[in-house]
């Protein structure tokens, strides 16, 4: 077994994050190796976002370890941690509007991992073809429908030569067909080494997907597993199921 196979790509270990009284994160610990997909489930405002937003240092955590390939990287700030090899996806799509497809991943390669604009030309003409896009590379942003916007949102992200991929509802508001257009796109990048971590609400995107999902409720990472077992298992039931009778009775009945 080689240094590579025993060491992680990413460990994060006893995660805490409190905003005031706010006690957002308690303990969330997971390992994702390369070549590895890691869903991670939870209802909204369990901290999933907040969780991202540690691993690519936008904030600190009051406590815990984050390490990449072995390294701490806990201390590390925003764009030191993009340099690293964390890039991300935000819940809702970044890009330039008036700046076209192949502009903006021109900006994540240049902006987001410090490429030179002729250095980046060539990778970003690739990506744009790995995401679907390369029929309307010279389309603005702002003129892309959703799925579009989706995949460029990716595109972006891989511009910056990432290790650890982090989609944040990369599939949210997708029609099941569209759905299915983004877990090929995610299963390529996979296939190709980087580790991905995928916060979703899309049943679909989690049981096909990933190789292991998290459920991250009450401030921690509940249970991880195999999708279909963790799906099954009585945490997420009585998770989900303590969240549904709240919105029942939210609405009267
Ligand atoms: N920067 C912040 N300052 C204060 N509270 C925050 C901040 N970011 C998130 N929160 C709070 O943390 C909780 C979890 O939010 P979030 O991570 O967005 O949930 P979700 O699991 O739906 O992504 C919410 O109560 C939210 O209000
Ligand atoms: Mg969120």
């Amino acid at each position: 077994m080689d240094q590579n196979e025993k060491t992680p790509l990413l460990s994060v270990k006893d995660l805490a994050i409190s905003f005031g009284e706010n006690r957002v994160l308690t303990s969330v610990s997971f390992d994702l190796r390369g070549f590895e997909a890691l869903g991670v489930i939870g209802p909204n405002g369990a901290g999933k976002t907040v969780m991202l937003n540690i691993l690519t240092g936008i904030l600190k955590p009051s406590r815990g370890r984050i390490e990449l390939c072995g390294n701490d990287v806990t201390r590390a700030g925003v764009s030191e941690r993009a340099n690293m090899g964390f890039g991300r996806t935000f819940q809702i799509p970044r890009s330039f509007e008036n700046m076209t497809a192949y502009e903006n991943i021109l900006v994540g390669a240049v902006f987001g991992n410090g490429q030179s604009e002729k250095a980046a030309a060539a990778p970003a003409a690739r990506i744009l073809d790995e995401i679907g896009l390369g029929g309307r590379k010279r389309v603005f942003a702002g003129k892309l429908g959703l799925l579009d916007r989706k995949r460029l949102e990716i595109g972006i992200a891989l511009a910056a030569r990432p290790k650890v991929l982090l989609l944040d509802e990369a599939a949210g508001g997708l029609t099941e067909s569209e759905v299915a257009e983004i877990l090929a796109i995610v299963r390529r990048i996979k296939e190709s080494g980087i580790g991905v971590i995928w916060i979703e609400h899309v049943l679909q995107t989690m049981m096909h997907g990933t190789d292991r999902v998290m459920l991250l409720a009450e401030g921690r990472s509940m249970v991880c597993g195999l999708p279909g077992e963790v799906m099954a298992s009585r945490e997420v039931e009585e998770v989900y199921l303590g969240v549904q009778c709240g919105r029942k009775r939210l609405d009267g009945n």
